[in-house]
């Protein structure tokens, strides 16, 4: 069974769908980035499997118990890091963490141990004894995910944990996440730093408009997207002949003509599995008595796929 699966999840809010009939399922120990345009649905969702939502219809489980019904047995299997700061009390460090430890049961020798632990795990020894409302968004951050670490929950739900985040923050929140992979936990985490996703997770999911568009791999959603190279040429004239020599030639996925300043741009895209040369473009061209005022290549990377499948470009 999936760590996580929901079935026709969906959920409005007034007359607005904001989920749609999700389909999601997310095997255990996946690090599993969730992407999607603003206002796509991906709170809405990571909010109902945390409990804090309930479906409109619908179903979605955790570790196999459903949302509002078992809700009791899944808090404590889960760490929920929302995606804005929470007011902090005028706390030290430790006290916020003994504090919060002690609301999930956790007392006497065991809590010092845990306390410890989680402070190391998230390399917050150095501020034990510093005022929490006078740490840095960085800090509060790595705080937060080590506030839901305490009850050494299996799933983890992030919602944008490194939103905000100066690079070299970014950087710590990622290896503190590999680290937590590492451990074994299943962990959703929405972000719209995609290269940062494609580093740390072994599955994507995109949801648009509350629908999931794509889900697996991030090589496979670049494969999705038309994969390999893309190629953007330029003639000096007969713009539309050029475009449709390129769509007879074999191994050419897809030929598009996008109207530039002063050209027309042809965008070329290469199945990256035909052996199709890049080189072969330009010579074809030329032999047919073109003249190539421009030629570019770029690969198709995740941000590139993200904005292709997201555009409805690719069924
Ligand atoms: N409490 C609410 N009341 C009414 N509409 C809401 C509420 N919360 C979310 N919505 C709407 O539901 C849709 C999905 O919102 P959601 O916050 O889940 O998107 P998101 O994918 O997390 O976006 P973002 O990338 O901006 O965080 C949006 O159209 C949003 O305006
Ligand atoms: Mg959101």
């Amino acid at each position: 069974m999936a760590m996580i699966e929901t079935a026709n999840l969906t959920r409005k809010y007034g007359e607005l769908t904001a989920l749609d009939n999700l389909n999601l399922v997310i095997e255990e120990g996946t690090c599993f980035g969730f992407i999607g345009p603003n206002g796509a649905g991906k709170t809405t969702t990571i909010k109902i499997l945390a409990t804090l939502l309930k479906p409109t219809w619908g179903e979605a489980r955790v570790d196999g118990h459903v949302v509002g019904y078992q809700n009791h047995l899944i808090r404590p299997i889960i760490g929920y890091v929302p995606d804005f700061l929470g007011a902090y009390e005028d706390m030290l460090v430790c006290e916020y963490l003994e504090f919060f430890a002690a609301c999930y049961g956790i007392h006497g020798d065991k809590r010092t141990k845990v306390v410890g632990e989680v402070l190391e795990l998230t390399d917050l020894i150095s501020k034990r004894t510093a005022d929490v409302n006078g740490l840095s968004r960085g800090m509060q951050q790595r705080l937060s995910v080590a506030r839901v670490l305490l009850h050494d929950p299996k799933v983890l739900l992030m919602d944008e944990p490194s939103s905000g985040l100066d690079p070299r923050a970014r950087i710590e929140m990622r290896e503190l996440l590999k680290e937590l992979r590492r451990m074994g936990k299943t962990i959703l985490i929405s972000s719209h730093i995609l290269f940062e996703l494609s580093e740390l997770c072994t599955a994507v999911g995109i949801v648009e408009q509350g629908k999931l568009v794509y889900s697996g791999g991030v090589k496979e959603m670049i494969a999705k997207a038309g994969g390999g190279s893309i190629v953007h040429v330029v003639v000096d004239d007969r713009h539309q002949e050029a475009a449709a020599l390129l769509k007879g030639v074999g191994g050419i996925l897809k030929v598009t003509m996008e109207r530039e300043e002063k050209a027309i741009r042809i965008e070329v895209t290469i199945d990256p599995k035909s052996g199709m040369s890049v080189s072969d473009i330009p010579s074809r061209l030329i032999a047919q008595g073109f003249r190539i005022a421009r030629f570019s290549q770029e690969q198709v990377n995740i941000e590139t796929a993200f904005m292709r499948l997201t555009k409805g470009m690719v069924s």
